[in-house]
């Protein structure tokens, strides 16, 4: 069994979910490729040590040039702010190290760029952090369209929707500055990317973009708190998406209903071990949408558990892209999503913020920024 040695930049919400996935990816999966946690980065010395003894790692450090120049560091998950994303992916491609980025791709489209010019001339191996397509329930949506189960797609909606600054007191932090921690930023990747994964590319989105809460605590807002967009899909389909961190009530409100010409599908983080079914077929008085619950019949559910409707979790997602990054290592062959499927979400919202400035259709064939 070949050991790696990992390096991962940051140790807050996302750094410990990844330190957490590298430590179970190879019992639950037997992967051919067994993660090492070699030095994790953070912004202090006092929290590099404190990440390092809680999550097993052999060292810290605050400098994540350090980890990223590590010979022992042999592949780096960045799981630091937006705006850490392109030096760290540039100087460790420039090693030859395989680089997994925690969503978005870097803090404006010209780093996501930059990060896709830099991967595609290392010729490393690299991966986005999308880890709620992931799930089994939405891995079997997306075989359940691509095998024509709902027939030709006709609607999309989508929406990424939490609360985590629905309350106007909650006080300013690195989320509530700049564009790129800004809900088009930071949650509508997501789903722009399920858009993508499940009904294919878009062509042309018209959005409108809102700070809702312009002050916290006396520090001004310089981003926005919900946006939603109409996007038309090159299928034909049409759709609309809506993005929000003010949504009371929604703590994981990452939720689609997509409709096909032969019935449709409906999906809830909120409930993720569940897909909704229509079939439009059979006596009318029968029809209804069908509750699957997950199980090890679905995508990767059976890794994790035996029991259908027991249920996988959050982590277990980290836990799949884990195994997804170290199978592309192992095989020098990208996985899906790569950096350049990250810079396909990142023109997007590029494209709604000009669409929004414009109080226009922006059409993503002639986009230019
Ligand atoms: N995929 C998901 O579900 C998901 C969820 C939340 C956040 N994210 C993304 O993950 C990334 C991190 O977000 P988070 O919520 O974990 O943030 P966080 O604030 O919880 O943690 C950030 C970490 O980065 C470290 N850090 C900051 N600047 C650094 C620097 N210059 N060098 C080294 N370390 C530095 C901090 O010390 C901290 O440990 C962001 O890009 C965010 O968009 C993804």
């Amino acid at each position: 069994m070949k050991r790696i040695g990992i390096g991962i930049v940051g140790g807050g919400y996302m750094g410990k979910a990844h330190a957490v996935a590298m430590s179970a990816v190879g019992a639950v999966f037997d992967t051919p490729l067994r993660p090492v946690l070699e030095m994790v980065a953070a912004s202090t010395p006092e929290s590099a040590a404190r990440y390092r003894d809680a999550f097993g790692f052999r060292q810290g450090t605050a400098d994540w040039r350090d980890l990223v120049a590590a010979p022992e560091v042999e592949a780096v998950v960045i799981a630091s702010p937006q705006a850490t994303h392109r030096p760290i992916a540039e100087a460790a491609f420039a090693l030859g190290k395989p680089v997994f980025c925690e969503k978005p791709l870097g803090a404006s489209l010209s780093d996501a760029r930059a990060m896709v010019a830099a991967a595609r001339d290392s010729g490393c191996v690299n991966m986005v952090g999308f880890n709620y397509v992931r799930t089994p329930a939405t891995q079997f949506a997306r075989r359940l369209i691509a095998g024509g189960e709902i027939g030709d797609l006709v609607w999309f909606r989508g929406e990424h929707t939490e609360d985590f600054y629905a309350d106007p007191a909650a006080p300013a932090s690195w989320r509530t500055e700049g564009e790129a921690n800004g809900t088009m930023g930071d949650l509508a990747p997501h789903m722009i990317n399920a858009a993508l994964a499940l009904a294919g590319p878009i062509t042309s989105v018209m959005a409108q973009i809102d700070t809702v809460h312009t002050d916290r605590g006396g520090v001004a807002v310089t981003n926005d708190d919900q946006a939603q967009m109409m996007c038309r899909f090159a299928s034909g389909a049409s759709g609309h998406l809506f993005f929000s961190r003010v949504a009371h009530g929604r703590k994981m409100g990452y939720a689609y209903e997509i409709t096909g010409t032969k019935g449709a599908i409906r999906f809830d983080q909120e409930d993720q071990n569940a897909l909704w079914l229509y079939r439009a077929e059979g006596p009318e008085a029968g029809r209804g949408f069908t509750k699957i619950l997950t199980g090890p019949a679905h995508p990767d559910y059976a890794a994790f558990c035996q029991g259908p409707g027991h249920g996988t979790g959050y982590q277990d997602q980290i836990i799949i892209e884990a195994r997804d990054f170290l199978a592309a290592i192992a095989s020098g062959k990208a996985i899906w999503p790569t950096f350049e499927d990250g810079l396909a979400v990142s023109e997007i919202v590029a494209a709604a913020r000009s669409s929004h400035a414009a109080r226009a259709w922006t059409d993503l064939r002639s986009f230019q920024e």
